[in-house]
């Protein structure tokens, strides 16, 4: 079952919670004359999404299908939702598209590089590519211009059953979110601190996002480049190499 939520106009976030995992997975339907969702979500979740994508608008209109990276919850159910919108096209970066979804995808995608601009009516998407951001060389984020919303993947992940929309404090929760992960035996290394790390969140904090929908609990409205920009700091303490010593 999908909790459905309107957290910008016509930008509805379809929220499937994980008990197991104590986490949601949200995906992004923009409602629109070409309507585009953002995360495909797992294959196993389809009936949930799809069902809820099927409250808001005729799937067989769905026009574009993207995601951040090549991983299960970002794009697995990807042919299943080809299967349902015959006239949807894959939407990727180059490398994407070149590395996995050529192959992959049942339809060939629509390749984008970096500041290619897809306009689908009231809405302009800008495509920024992040490789290694959160993780993934393929990885990237779309950027909605009209209504400022960065599309973040898994950037500002929270676990918890949290709420749609937090204006509070969403990089404490991200820091909390980080740790755990580091902590864990299995899950440990999920995002790589790089030498490019701090400049790629710079990038995308000069877009000057007020909404930040992330994959992985609430999304955040409020000065969206200060929190890219705090991030940075996290990832840096929780996942950088270690101080030297002596
Ligand atoms: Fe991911
Ligand atoms: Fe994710």
């Amino acid at each position: 079952m999908a909790q459905i939520d309107e957290i910008a106009p016509d930008i509805f976030r379809i929220s499937v919670l994980a008990p197991g995992l104590n986490m949601q997975f949200n995906h992004f339907l923009v409602r629109d004359d070409e309507p585009l969702l953002f995360h495909t979500g797992m294959r196993g979740m389809f009936p949930a999404t799809s069902a809820a994508l099927a409250s808001l608008i005729d799937p067989a209109s769905l026009r574009w299908i993207g995601w951040s990276h090549f991983e299960v919850d970002e794009c697995g159910a990807l042919n299943e939702w080809l299967a349902l919108a015959p006239n949807a096209t894959p939407l990727c970066g180059a490398v994407g598209a070149m590395v996995n979804v050529n192959d992959f995808a049942s339809r060939p995608p629509r390749a984008v590089g970096e500041d290619d601009v897809l306009e689908t009516g009231k809405h302009r998407f800008r495509w920024v590519p992040t490789p290694h951001l959160p993780h993934g060389w393929d990885a990237g984020m779309l950027f909605e211009e009209n209504d400022r919303v960065l599309f973040c993947s898994d950037l500002f992940h929270q676990f918890g059953d949290v709420e749609p929309i937090t204006r509070s404090d969403v990089v404490g929760r991200y820091a909390d979110a980080m740790a755990a992960m580091q902590a864990h035996p299995v899950l440990l290394d999920y995002v790589p601190y790089t030498p490019q790390t701090r400049r790629r969140l710079e990038r995308l904090a000069r877009l000057e996002p007020r909404l930040l929908a992330a994959m992985h609990g609430s999304s955040y409205e409020g000065d969206g480049a200060a929190a890219l920009r705090a991030a940075a700091d996290v990832m840096e303490q929780v996942l950088g190499e270690p101080p030297l010593v002596g």
